[in-house]
């Protein structure tokens, strides 16, 4: 244990034993504090770019040199921060982007926006939060505020990165600060972007709360600072949980009126006209993303650990899995209607990301809907303007320009994710078999 008083890191001067707390508060309202992220992805990017919008001067550090590379020359790999912008921060210095873990001992805030996927058992792989972490410890100083962004299950920050923090021999809420905040970015959402979207912050100690809370609010109009990381860990997974169970819902919904012969959608509509105790949520081909069909999992897992079983989890996520296949029996049926067998049937699918206007396929229903219609033998085809190509178990395909051609080229359309560029009117005109997942051709007809 380093002796108190003595120099933590002495090439960055944190001193042990001054008022570090006042000290980041203080650089905070100055904009002198150094903002490091680690993690430069659809996540960390944006949030670089409103702490640069702030007048921080912003360190990002990745594994990835291609990453650090393209950020450095200004070039964006996220679409909810275009290029020009980002290139306006590297040319006046405010965003640097580095790959030598050393210089993390530079950035006053260090938040970690690094993925925390599934494993192929549907465990959490939480690799990438322990490395990020071991790196930030390995140069921790007094001095320092660190953040988790990555969604994880509860427990993660406390029993997991202080430990490893601590090892220092640094005071946590003293010499360093530690806390939860979980992301809640919307890729793609013209509304909310990380600026006006609230920010949760949740410390080990109420000192970690406010010089977080101090670091944030000069990028985020509102902070919301609760009591302990748990509270924000499970912020995260109540939201993302919500909304799995309620497309799991009605998405049981949309088998239920197509068992009993009723448009599920006039079903939907005419229940949000109750102007309170109901919220809408549309049927779809099933949920992708780094977040929906993921993130529950954390919380079941963690749960399983003390013997119990979320069940409202395990449902919404077993409809949700299924409605792949409910859309590809419609596709069958609609062939069938032509007398087309699906083996050699050409079908045309509109969308491939997982979500609306997005260039991300994570987790996409829509590899799901490929692989099936491909293993029953139809010759398939995507148009996409995001995803120019799609590579991805062991399906291999190029996005194809939508005219009339194509569509009435085909023997059965699918629309998979509802692309705010497409022309739905003429989709609908054109086809000779239409299988519409998002009720985005009668939806625009309505408008
Ligand atoms: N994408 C979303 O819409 C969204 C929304 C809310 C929350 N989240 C959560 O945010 C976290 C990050 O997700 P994302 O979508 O930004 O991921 P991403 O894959 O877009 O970006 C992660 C970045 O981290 C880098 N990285 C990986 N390991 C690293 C390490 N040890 N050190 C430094 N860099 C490392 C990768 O190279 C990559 O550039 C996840 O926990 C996710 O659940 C994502």
């Amino acid at each position: 244990m380093r002796p108190l008083g003595a120099s933590a890191t002495p090439d960055s001067g944190g001193v042990v034993g001054k008022n570090w707390e006042q000290e980041l508060i203080a650089k905070a309202e100055q904009r002198t504090a150094l903002i490091g992220i680690v993690g430069l992805g659809y996540v960390g990017l944006p949030l670089a770019a409103e702490m640069a919008e702030a007048g921080f001067k912003v360190l990002g550090y990745d594994v990835s040199r291609r990453v650090v590379d393209t950020v450095n020359k200004g070039v964006s790999h996220i679409l909810d921060v275009p290029s020009e912008r980002l290139a306006r921060f590297v040319k006046a210095g405010l965003i640097t982007a580095t790959d030598d873990e050393g210089r993390l001992s530079e950035p006053d805030l260090v938040a970690i926006a690094v993925p925390t996927p599934l494993s192929k058992t549907r465990d959490p792989d939480i690799s990438y939060v322990l490395s990020a972490t071991q790196a930030v410890a390995r140069h921790l100083r007094a001095g320092q505020a660190m953040v988790l962004e990555s969604t994880t299950y509860p427990g993660t920050t406390r029993d997991l990165m202080l430990p490893a923090l601590e090892k220092s021999g640094l005071k946590v809420g003293v010499d360093f600060f530690l806390a939860f905040s979980p992301e809640r970015v919307d890729p793609g959402n013209q509304r909310f972007q990380t600026r006006n979207t609230p920010k949760v912050i949740g410390g080990i100690t109420p000192a970690c709360t406010r010089v977080v809370t101090a670091l944030y609010a000069p990028a985020i109009e509102t902070m919301v600072p609760v009591s302990s990381p748990e509270v924000a860990e499970l912020t995260k997974l109540l939201e993302n949980t919500f909304r799995a169970v309620n497309i799991g819902l009605v998405n049981e919904m949309a088998i239920v009126c197509d068992k009993l012969g009723v448009d599920v959608w006039e079903v939907i509509d005419a229940a949000n006209t109750k102007p309170f105790g109901f919220m809408k949520f549309t049927p779809g081909p099933g949920v992708g993303g780094h977040c929906i069909p993921l993130d529950p999992h954390y919380l079941a897992w963690k749960m399983r650990a003390l013997n119990y079983r979320t069940r409202f989890i395990e449902v919404a996520g077993e409809v949700n899995s299924q409605m792949p296949e409910f859309w590809v029996d419609k596709v069958v049926h609609a062939l069938n209607q032509q007398s087309k067998a699906v083996r050699g049937a050409r079908i045309l699918v509109i969308g491939i990301a997982y979500k609306k206007d997005i260039d991300d396929i994570r987790e996409s229903p829509a590899i799901d809907v490929v692989r099936l219609l491909q293993e029953q033998g139809g010759q398939v085809s995507y148009h996409d303007p995001f995803i120019p190509e799609f590579k991805e178990d062991g399906i291999l395909l190029s996005s194809v320009p939508l005219d009339a051609a194509t569509v009435r080229a085909a023997d059965c359309v699918v629309i998979v994710t509802d692309h705010g560029t497409v022309d739905y009117a003429m989709v609908g005109r054109e086809a000779r078999a239409l299988v519409d997942t998002r009720h985005a051709v009668a939806d625009r007809a309505k408008h």
